[in-house]
Parts: C-alpha cells; structure tokens; sequence
C-alpha cells in the first residue's frame, strides 16, 4: 500500500493496521501551477496527503491564483485557503487540521477553469465541512416613494456580520444597502444626495440602467459631490417621452480610480421602477415582491472591511492587470451575512442582484427546484423560462419567481454551485451557501405566474454594426499594463464615437482578452440580438445593460437613442477593470450640429466606427 518515497507518517510499529492506512500517503504535498493555468487548470489537480500533512502550492504562473477549498466550516470559513503570488510558494492553511475524506478545491480568481481535488487518507477524526448556521435575519432596506427625497452619505457602523463589533461602513442613508427607491414610470424623481463623509473624497452617484441626462449620470470626474456639499440628480423616468418600462436598477458609487474601494464601503442601494404591468398580470407583489442585493467582502478580526488594494493607471507588479480583483470570503444578502428569512407558503418574485465588484454567482435552490425567470433588471421578459441555475456576473439581475406554497415547515438555500461547462479561462463561481428561506406560514396564494409576459419593444433591427467596442489588455508587465477598449486606456476627456440623437443603431461588444468581462453601456436599454452569431438564449430576449462576454465572445446590441444628448460610458463591470481602465465614452449629439460638450477631445482614430467600417 505504501507510496515509495513517501515519509513514515508515525511509529510504524506500535499500531501496525493504522499504520497501513497512515502510510499511504505523503506527509507533504504540492499542488503545481504552471504557465497559462486559468486556461489549463491546475498542473496536479489530483493530491493526496496524509492526514495531519501540509498542502503546499507552488505558482510558475505569471498571475495570482489560489488554492481554496469549495466546502466550509459552519462559521462560513473555507476549510484550507492560499492565494499565492506570481513566482511564489505558499502553504496552505488549514489542511493539517481536516478530517480524512475528499475535499474540491478551486482558485477564488478562475473558479470555472482551475479545480481540483484533494484527498485526506488515514482515520479518526478533524475539521469536516458544515452546513452554514444562518443565525441573523433578513432585513429589507426601508423604502423611498416621494418625488423628491433627500439621502444623506455617511460613514456609521452597520450590523453586518451576526455577532461582535459593527463594521463601518460608508452608506447612503445610514444602512448597507442604502434604502431602496420604488417609484412609479413616469414620474419625476428628484434625489439629492448630501457627502457627509468624514473624508476628502468626491462622490458621483449613478442609477445603473436608467436614461437620464449625461449630468445626472454620475460621471467619473464631472458633476462631483464633493465633501460637505449636495447634489440633485433628475431621474424623469420617461423614455421617447412615455413612461419608461418597469425595472431593477440600482445606484452606486461611478468615481474615477475609486469606483471599487467606494463600492466595497457600502456605496450600493437599489431602486425599482412600477409600471402597473406585472400587477395586471398578477405576479406576487407587496410583501411577496422581494429584491436581493447579493454582494460579498471580508473582514479583519474587528469585523471591520479590509482595505481594498489601490487602483488606477498604468500598473506594475502582482496586483496590475489582469491581476486587479477585488474577492471577499463572505456573501452577504441585503447587507447581511447568511441571513435567513421566514417565508410563506406563498409564491414569490425575488429580484436577485449581483453588486460584488469581481466574482461571479451561479444561483440556485438546494433542494433543486427551479427559478421561473421572469425579467431580467430591465423589465419582463417576452415568456417566462424555468432555470435551474442562473449565472450573474457583477451588476447583472435576474427577476424570478419561486413557489413556496406546498412545502410548509421545509428549508431551502440559496447557494452558488460552481458554473459548468465554462469555457477556458472564463469566469467561474463559487460553490458557497447564500440565504436560507424557511417556510414557516400557511396561507392562500392568488398570485398568477403566466407563461407569457410581455413583448420586447419594437425596434428596426439596422443591417449594419456602426459601432464595434473591442475589451483588451495594454501595456506590458515591466512598463505597466491597464485595461483598454480598442486599444485605449480611459480618458475622461476622450470621447470615440457620435451618435445621433433619434438613430436606432446596433453595435457589437467584443472580448479579445483570455477572461470574462461583464460590460455595462450606460444611457439605453438594448435588445441583444446576436451572441456569437446566433440568437441570443431566451433568457437574453428582454431589455439588458450588462451582458456576459467569455473570452473570444461577441455580442450584438441594439438601442433607439432618445431624449438626452451628452456624454455617456461603457466599461466593464468588475470594477477593478473599470478603474484600471476598461472604460470608454461615447457621445449622443444633434444630427444638425454634431457638436461635443465643452472639454472633451473627440478622437475616433481606430475607434469604433472604424472597426466597424471592416466588418
Ligand atoms: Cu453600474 Cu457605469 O455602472
Ligand atoms: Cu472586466
């Protein structure tokens, strides 16, 4: 049985049958990482160890990874968990202490792509994974309904975590998340937002996927709230001068080079829009309609957030590009770590909303029960789909119903299951345990869930793509790399491309990079039309601002351009890349005039409408 080479775990001869079991195995093992990993997977991705040895990793990569077990103890620890450096060794920490069994492991920055398995050999006991206790209840966000409303940003101490100090958080409004803001279509809505943070720092606040005007959009670097002072942003509500469709948008901090490290602090609430539709067709409401800001970070041993690293131009070492990536070890639901919620035995129509700055969730039930997709954050989809997982990357939503009404007493999770089937390199997700949902009231249920909702809008699909926005890394790791779009790092004075107010037109996103970006176009709602050259799967057939793009994908969008012209961006989501530069302007104009606002460069060299002209 014995494995030649392997060191003798124990006294061999004084308990000869345990002995056999402990001795074959290592004492000491490595789990290799070479070149092109987050394409390849880990170079070992089979280890075995005997119980009470050590897990080392070793990374010939030129990118961080890590070593980090899929299960968890019931505080929500990974069991063992390293990142380890470009170049560098590490020991995994936690390993010695496991119980013998097989453990799945993954790197926390190429979840989908690097995954492995190790196996503890020997007998008796040690650490073993545990269900998550879920100790502290769900709490919703108070609401904001006025015409007009005033929310504060300030720095308090927010019940995060179940038990010890508070963490401080910066909050609108004195909560994380801050309150949320359900508004009727069409109705004016006026927020002012007063910086009262004890801080130098700027704010901008955006409502993610509204149209608005370009100085109410929470530019980077204009229309600032610096400290101690207010700013109103106008959200009409309207679209081509009609009420605008229902939504789940949500606001957030859009600072230059501060976008993650605000975020991360708590600068993140959510906002609905009602168009009287999903009422007509009977889908839960009230107490039933229930939004989820799903956002994770960590913490120090005072509860409180650890720093996130600094982010801006032109970086070098192992945290520049493609390395930026904010993670956090804890998953919080509504602001809350591993919340629970009593529910009825009621349908309900939850609005699940990804706001970490990096990592991507596959959601779905622990007892295998479906989702029933009814929208995406942009309005109803044309039919419902069943789904039994659904895969968010950060600032998508998915608008879904869950039917609680025949399992009194039962619980249920909302978990993260890792993503199959991902291409190489793609983003991946954690295996993690979310929320739990516990089914503790019989009542009557007169919630309807239709099959069909509501058609897309009517738009003329155009024949040609007149814009094309290619995701790429610049640079080189001794002189500094950043992110780019078309070959160019952000300016906020640069604006590559004009388009008329009035034109409906169809551009493509594209990822020439070896992992998955999430990008966001600011300003219209769009139609996907195209992934990849076919149509788009049918949960991409409503209006969307975020869209997946694996590496290699292609995508193709189409908007009307109404209303407002000015300024507007397009970047990716994970907001690391967004502050290293993975971001890019685009200008709506009038047709007469063609004119920019004051104090932006139009150089449309190279730019989208060029690439577009090759296609
Ligand atoms: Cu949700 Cu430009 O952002
Ligand atoms: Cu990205």
């Amino acid at each position: 049985m014995a494995v030649p080479g392997a060191p003798a775990a124990t006294n061999l001869g004084a308990e000869p049958a345990q002995a056999m079991v402990m001795a074959d195995a290592p004492s000491a093992a490595t789990v290799r990482i070479d070149p092109s990993a987050s394409l390849r997977g880990y170079a070992t991705p089979a280890v075995t160890l005997a119980k009470g040895g050590t897990l080392s990793v070793v990374n010939f990569d030129s990118t961080r990874h890590s070593v980090t077990s899929d299960d968890h103890d019931a505080s929500g620890n990974a069991l063992f968990s390293a990142i380890v450096d470009p170049g560098g060794t590490a020991t995994v920490d936690g390993v010695s202490l496991l119980a013998p069994g097989t453990y799945p492991f993954h790197c926390i920055f190429h979840a989908a792509t690097m995954r492995g398995t190790l196996t503890i050999s020997g007998s008796g006991g040690g650490v073993q994974p545990a269900p998550l206790s879920f100790d502290q209840p769900l709490t919703r966000p108070r609401t904001l309904r006025t015409a007009k409303m005033r929310i504060p940003i300030q720095q308090v101490g927010v019940r995060v975590l179940p038990t010890g100090p508070l963490t401080t958080m910066w909050t609108y409004g004195g909560t994380y998340p801050g309150p949320t803001i359900v508004r009727p279509a069409g109705k004016d809505t006026k927020v002012t937002f007063v910086n009262r943070l004890p801080s130098k720092a700027s704010l901008s606040v955006h409502l993610h996927g509204d149209h608005h005007t370009a100085a109410a959009d929470g530019q980077p670097t204009r229309y600032l709230i610096a400290p101690g002072k207010a700013r109103t942003y106008d959200y009409p509500l309207v679209d081509g001068g009609r009420p605008e469709r229902a939504a789940f948008f949500w606001y957030h901090d859009h600072r230059m080079n501060a976008t993650t490290r605000n975020n991360w602090l708590g600068l993140q609430g959510m906002f609905l829009v009602n168009d009287g539709k999903s009422a007509k067709l009977g889908l839960p409401s009230g107490g039933y309609d229930l939004p989820l800001m799903v956002s994770e970070r960590s913490f120090d041993a005072n509860n409180q957030l650890v720093p996130v690293m600094p982010h801006g131009m032109m970086m070098t070492g192992p945290m520049a590009p493609p390395n930026d990536s904010t993670v956090g070890d804890r998953i919080l639901v509504n602001g809350r770590y591993a919340p629970y919620l009593d529910v009825d035995t009621h349908r309900y129509r939850i609005r699940l909303l990804n706001t970490s700055p990096f990592t991507t969730y596959d959601f779905a039930l622990s007892d295998g029960r479906p989702f029933v997709q009814v929208g995406t954050g942009n309005g109803l989809l044309p039919k419902a789909v069943v789904r039994q997982d659904i895969l968010l990357g950060p600032a998508q939503r998915a608008d879904v119903v869950v039917d609680f009404r025949n399992e009194l007493g039962k619980d249920v999770v909302l978990q993260s299951i890792p993503r199959m089937n991902a291409p190489a390199g793609a983003a991946g997700s954690p295996s993690a345990q979310i929320m739990q949902f516990r089914v503790r009231h019989q009542v009557s249920d007169t919630s309807r869930l239709p099959v069909t909702l509501q058609p897309a809008p009517k738009l003329s699909v155009p024949s040609k793509v007149s814009a094309v926005w290619t995701m790429g890394l610049g640079g080189s790791p001794s002189t500094g790399r950043f992110w780019t779009i078309n070959g160019k790092t952000f300016n906020p004075n640069r604006v590559v491309y004009k388009v008329n107010k009035g034109a409906t037109q169809m551009w493509e996103l594209r990822n020439t990079t070896k992992m998955t970006h999430f990008v966001h176009l600011h300003e219209e709602r769009w139609l996907t039309v195209l992934r990849d050259g076919k149509p788009p799967p049918p949960w991409e057939r409503g209006l969307e601002d975020t869209w997946r793009l694996d590496p290699g994908e292609r995508v193709r969008v189409v908007a009307k351009f109404t209303d407002y012209t000015g300024v507007f961006m397009i970047h990716c989501h994970m907001l690391d890349h967004e502050d290293d530069g993975l971001m890019a302007q685009f200008a709506v104009v009038n047709p007469g005039t063609g004119k920019l606002p004051k104090g932006y460069r139009y150089e449309p060299k190279g730019g989208p409408a060029a690439l577009a002209k090759r296609l």
